[in-house]
């Protein structure tokens, strides 16, 4: 059994990796594949994936490659999480956004639909690439970003691809939240959840008869931040704590949850609204010359590369070069859910088809799922209230919009769904934007007339 993980010069990629050989077992996987197209950076990753395999003393073969035939061939599942344009170009759609005033973000706002438009057609290779090799039972689990606007894209040019767009962020969230009000295992906080991804809410959490969104609001209210008192002290004292949600940038996100609750007293909001609903204060907030992408490249990937090179050069390796956790946790027991040894829920992304009445079918609803061998069957949500719908409808149009424009080529319909954005003031800032996100996405963005 085979497992290929696209994008294996990820960041991620080791904890992914420790997380598949610590379910072997279970998956009954044999072999594990990386497939990139960088195979200076993939090859660095693959001698720390392994080194974890020897350290783990697990019997799963090893294949770097980027060729994807040797990639693809009979593979059951594929692990997919690009980063077309990688950080060079996650800091240019941070930085051009910022420059006129507009939030600066990976997956939210212009930033988001930048990334957007590199990834779409990049994502219908894979799927095309993987139907031609792969098992004819095998399944996609996307973590490549924007995934709200990746998972239009695949519904609507490869509506029959055996793919499952997640995201960690709610997973993030229940586990962040578990270290604040003392539940470690967070995987068993009962949920109901709705939204786009990286867009919605948690109406009910859940946990051996404690209502946890009670418990948390009144953490927060103490605290002013959704983070552990361990992290708040750290951050007091300006130390790290090895844990990206401590970086500032992530600060700011975790303590406007907290400003955006005091206004939305009935859920608990998705970190990422608060892009949405605070856009100014992001702003104020951001640095224009140092934004996520800087403290990314400056601590998660040096970590990890400076780490390589020091195991090359001495034959040591420190194993907090690596994160390990819930991201390859959740992607890896979804596969384990695949093949029907796993009875937990799963927050997925799926087209709506009635399961929120009052939104269109084609959504692609973020809910929790069933999942089993015929993949997930997304709860039932019903109707949602008159904030919400509106919200939403205001953010679908925006990428379904974009989605269009891209397969389109239509320089309007992209323009619309920047102007439609919640983050972004008018439609002349959108051109500017747009104007200049052309620019420096020439090499990578569908050509737009
Ligand atoms: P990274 O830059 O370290 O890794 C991405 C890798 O993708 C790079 O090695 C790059 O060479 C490779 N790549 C780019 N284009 C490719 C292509 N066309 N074919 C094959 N490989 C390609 O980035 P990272 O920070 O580790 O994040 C990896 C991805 O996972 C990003 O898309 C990120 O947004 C996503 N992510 C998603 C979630 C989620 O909740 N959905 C969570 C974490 C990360
Ligand atoms: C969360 C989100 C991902 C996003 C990531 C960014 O995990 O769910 O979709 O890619 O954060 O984290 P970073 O550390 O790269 O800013
Ligand atoms: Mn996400």
């Amino acid at each position: 059994m085979i497992i290929t993980i696209v994008g294996g010069g990820s960041t991620f990629t080791p904890g992914i990796v420790t997380s598949i050989a610590l379910r072997q077992k279970e998956l009954g996987v044999t072999e594990v594949r990386l497939f990139d197209n960088d195979e200076e950076r993939q090859s660095k990753v693959g001698v720390v994936v392994d080194w974890i395999l020897k350290d783990m003393k697990s019997p799963i073969k090893l294949t770097v490659t980027t060729d994807k035939e040797t990639a693809y061939k009979d593979a059951k599942f594929i692990f997919a999480q690009m980063r077309v344009g990688k950080y060079a170009m996650r800091e240019q759609d941070e930085k051009i956004s910022l420059r006129h005033g507009v939030v600066g973000q990976e997956t939210c706002g212009p930033g988001g639909m930048a990334y957007g438009l590199r990834t779409i057609f990049p994502m219908i290779e894979v799927i095309d690439d993987v139907e031609k090799y792969a098992a004819k039972d095998h399944w996609i689990l996307n973590y490549s970003n924007p995934a709200a606007i990746v998972a239009i894209a695949c519904h609507k040019l490869r509506p029959n691809a055996r793919i499952i767009n997640i995201c960690d962020m709610p997973i993030a969230i229940l586990e962040m939240i578990g270290k604040c009000v003392g539940i470690e295992d967070y995987e068993s906080i009962d949920v109901d959840y709705f939204g786009l991804n990286h867009f919605g809410w948690f109406t009910r959490m859940e946990y051996q008869g404690r209502d946890i969104v009670k418990e948390i609001r009144e953490y927060c209210k103490e605290t002013g931040i959704m983070l552990p008192k361990m992290h708040i002290e750290a951050i007091k004292k300006h130390m790290g704590t090895g844990d990206r949600h401590a970086n500032q940038s992530w600060i700011k996100v975790w303590t406007n949850v907290c400003k955006l609750m005091e206004m939305n007293s009935e859920y608990v909001p998705n970190t990422y609204m608060t892009y949405y609903m605070f856009p100014k204060e992001n702003v104020e907030h951001s640095d224009p010359n140092y934004t996520r992408a800087n403290e990314v490249m400056d601590t998660r990937e040096k970590t990890l590369f400076e780490g390589v090179d020091r195991y090359l050069a001495t034959g040591e390796i420190d194993k907090k070069v690596f994160y390990a956790g819930a991201h390859g946790n959740f992607i890896a027991d979804l596969a384990v859910a695949l093949l029907g040894k796993c009875d937990r829920k799963f927050i997925v992304i799926e087209p709506n088809n009635g399961k929120v009445p009052n939104l269109p079918d084609d959504v692609m609803i973020e809910l929790p799922a069933v999942v089993g061998v015929n993949g997930p069957v997304q709860d039932n949500f019903g109707p949602i209230k008159t904030f919400y719908k509106g919200m939403i409808e205001q953010q679908n149009a925006c990428e379904q919009l974009l989605v269009e424009g891209a397969i389109e080529g239509s320089y309007e319909k992209v323009l619309h769904a920047f102007a439609l954005n919640k983050t972004v003031p008018s439609i002349q800032v959108a051109k500017e934007i747009l104007d200049e996100m052309m620019e420096a996405n020439k090499d990578y963005w569908p050509e737009l007339k």
